[in-house]
């Protein structure tokens, strides 16, 4: 069976980008796409280092977390990521982990080539759209595939909980991840 990892990039375990991940999750697992999301909560997600050593060992060099990760994302056909905008930016760790990330599936087999997805940026008020941009270089520069939809996928939130109530984003993120699954499966 197909599947999409969705991974969360804030530290709340239960916040609004977490919550936002699981409801793609039900759109995704009812067009008959297996779905997970992972979340970067709890975690340390160090920034690469350039040692390289991914193009030898195949896998990262810095063991926190990450490569458990890389392993999921390998066997997906889909990659979801969803970031908490902090300072008019995606949340640093979710940086890095795409960076290493990518960096793994460059030195390695690629991956990340032809996976369907994109990004999801939340915040309360300022900077989803550079976020949004931001993230879409990773997938970009990584051979990936990236649907539309109605709108760009921004979602308003502050206090967990607020970006549920976000209706035309939270439509735009589920046509969005709707799209990810029926591609998923055109491709398969
Ligand atoms: C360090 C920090 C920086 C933030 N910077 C912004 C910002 O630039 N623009 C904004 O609209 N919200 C900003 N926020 C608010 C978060 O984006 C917002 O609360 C979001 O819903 C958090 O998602 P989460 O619940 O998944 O962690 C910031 C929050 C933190 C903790």
């Amino acid at each position: 069976m197909e599947k999409v990892i969705l991974l969360s990039g804030s530290p709340r375990a239960k916040g609004n980008t977490a919550q936002v991940l699981e409801e793609c999750k039900k759109v995704i697992a009812n067009e008959g796409v297996e779905a997970e999301v992972i979340s970067l909560a709890g975690k340390k997600i160090e920034g690469c280092i350039a040692c390289y050593k991914c193009r030898d060992t195949k896998k990262c060099s810095l063991d926190d977390g990450l490569n458990e990760i890389i392993d999921k994302i390998r066997t997906a056909q889909g990659l979801i990521v969803g970031a908490p905008v902090y300072f008019g930016t995606p949340r640093g760790d979710l940086m890095n982990a795409l960076q290493r990330i990518g960096m793994v599936s460059r030195g390695t087999d690629k991956f990340l080539s032809w996976k369907v997805g994109g990004p999801i940026a939340i915040a309360r008020r300022g900077g989803l759209s550079t976020s949004y941009q931001e993230m879409l270089m990773f997938y970009f520069i990584n051979d990936m595939i990236v649907p539309g939809a109605n709108y760009w996928n921004l979602v308003f939130g502050a206090q967990p909980g607020d970006a549920l109530q976000d209706a035309e984003g939270m439509d735009t993120v589920k046509q969005f991840s709707s799209n990810v699954a029926k591609l998923v499966k055109k491709l398969s």
